[in-house]
């Protein structure tokens, strides 16, 4: 999950912020667990909510994108990069890993947790068709899966639905029964939500789902990763820096007004959000032959 090239750090460095980047509003549920378990470090959010969602796009797209806002962000300053989105760090963490010099941080479907406590041996996995097809979560599959029978389902449609602050209409409600009603019928006990977007739609899968389903969400586990990652390179934050410094600061290249919303919603943090233009070869051309 981690690259330890050793990375030197230059006076100062241990101050500079954790970039975490998802496609869209999905990783703020991984912000929360940082800020939770590294109330020190100071955060760039940057979100690609222009361009999610990435479970629809095409490979060489998620790597294009992946690099250029890892880029944008190591020149931002910071030290260390949580790439917060399942998807992405499914196509991309390989290459990107290579292209940058900070240690990257990715994500997976909780896979190996499920595997261990379903007692049915029956599990769910909600991703995106990207993360589900991608040869990361096979092997991930052929190394935890054990006897435990694992039901994959795309979730076509939520990405869309929490990018638009949707988290319980009647159609996303519906939308989710359909996914999750064939998994109760196989006598699935656990679902692993496998897409930093999914843990905004707990209460509504809950509400269908009872107690009769686990969830497995991993953004605590990224978040404790991220602490070891930055213990073993000696990049941990001063302790005691003004409740200013550790704002986050958020980042999108939208117009940035859901990522405000669901910031206040879920992390009672009312900041602005500054709409930034992250260009790279894939929406380059995406834009000229809109302009043509
Ligand atoms: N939050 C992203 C993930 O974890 C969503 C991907 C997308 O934009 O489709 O996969």
């Amino acid at each position: 999950m981690t690259d330890l090239t050793p990375v030197t750090a230059p006076t100062g460095w241990n101050d500079a912020p954790v970039g975490v980047f998802d496609s869209g509003l999905g990783g703020l549920s991984v912000l929360r667990a940082v800020r939770a378990q590294l109330p020190d470090e100071a955060v760039i959010y940057a979100a690609d909510s222009r361009y999610a969602p990435y479970g629809e796009r095409d490979d060489d797209f998620i790597v294009d994108r992946t690099l250029a806002i890892g880029e944008w962000l190591v020149a931002q300053g910071v030290k260390a990069l949580v790439v917060a989105c399942n998807t992405a760090t499914a196509q991309s963490i390989e290459q990107v890993r290579a292209r940058l010099p900070i240690p990257l941080i990715g994500v997976e479907p909780g896979v190996k947790p499920a595997s261990l406590q379903s007692a049915t041996r029956v599990a769910g996995v909600l991703a995106t068709q990207v993360t589900l097809r991608s040869g990361r979560f096979q092997s991930l599959l052929d190394r935890h899966a054990a006897d435990c029978h694992f039901l994959l389902q795309p979730g076509h449609g939520l990405v869309q639905a929490v990018e638009r602050c949707d988290i319980d209409s009647p159609e996303l409600r519906a939308l989710l029964e359909g996914y999750l009603q064939p998994m109760l019928d196989a006598g699935a006990d656990t679902l692993v939500l496998g897409c930093t977007h999914y843990p905004f739609l707990d209460a509504t899968i809950r509400s269908i789902v009872g107690d009769r389903l686990t969830l497995i969400d991993t953004s605590v586990a990224i978040a404790r990763q991220l602490e070891r990652v930055l213990d073993e390179r000696g990049l941990r934050a001063r302790p005691g820096r003004a409740a200013d410094a550790l704002m986050p600061r958020f980042c999108s290249t939208s117009d940035g007004a859901h990522l405000r919303q669901l910031a206040a919603t879920l992390l009672h943090l009312d900041a602005p959000v500054e709409q930034v233009t992250i260009p790279s070869r894939r929406t380059l051309a995406l834009e000229d032959s809109a302009a043509a």
